[in-house]
């Protein structure tokens, strides 16, 4: 297992984040370090996501910080500049992971069916992000890419707390991804407690 793979195992959680303003992007931190989740995908789905991510890494440099809806080149060298430590697309294009690659930074693309886990694993990937996760038949189909192919997952989309135990319970989950641990207007608003609060509970539930 590669050491980013056994860091986010441990976390067994990933809060996949868009952040509208990067002058809340410390603040947010600091709720997700303190109360046991310190880490973040930040989605390139924001104008704001480069300057949050590299903010977030000066201010908790041991948090571990990935850059999310990376769907171009551009949006891998911002990431790598704002000094993240993993790239994750949505779906599965070439031109992005072999960008990745040329660079040494570590990408899990999407992935939802056996032909574009085939693809993934033909340039050397053995980390996939199965998306979306319940959409494209969740548990179950997770099960049978599982039974197939030596690839470790991390399902996202449609993950919540009634059935993140259920993806993690599967030996090739190392992490389970997802929206609802921190909710954009939570941080939009910035009721920090509400979304502490939620951060605690999501700690627990994958306890
Ligand atoms: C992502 O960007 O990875 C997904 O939109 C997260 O899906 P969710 O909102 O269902 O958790």
């Amino acid at each position: 297992m590669s050491t980013l793979n056994a860091r986010m195992s441990e976390l067994k959680v990933i809060p996949v984040i868009a952040i509208k303003d990067a002058d809340k992007a410390v603040k947010l931190a600091q709720v997700l370090v303190e109360n046991g989740l310190p880490c973040a995908e930040v989605t390139f789905r924001t104008d704001a996501a480069a300057d949050a991510i590299r903010l977030m890494r000066d201010a908790y440099p041991e948090m571990l910080i990935g850059a999310g809806t990376v769907l171009r080149s551009e949006h891998v060298d911002a990431a790598i500049e704002a000094d993240v430590d993993f790239v994750v697309s949505p779906g599965f294009n070439p031109t992005t992971v072999k960008y990745c690659q040329q660079r040494g930074m570590p990408i899990i693309p999407g992935v939802n069916n056996p032909s574009l886990v085939e693809q993934a694993m033909e340039m050397g990937l053995e980390t996939l992000k199965f998306f979306p996760a319940e959409p494209s038949g969740g548990v179950g189909m997770l099960k049978a890419l599982t039974a197939v192919y030596p690839v470790a997952f991390m399902p996202t989309g449609g993950v919540s707390p009634k059935n993140v135990n259920d993806y993690l319970a599967i030996d090739a989950v190392f992490a389970c991804g997802g929206t609802w641990m921190v909710p954009g207007n939570l941080i939009d608003e910035e009721r920090w407690d509400e979304l502490a609060a939620l951060v605690k509970e999501v700690s627990s539930i994958v306890a």
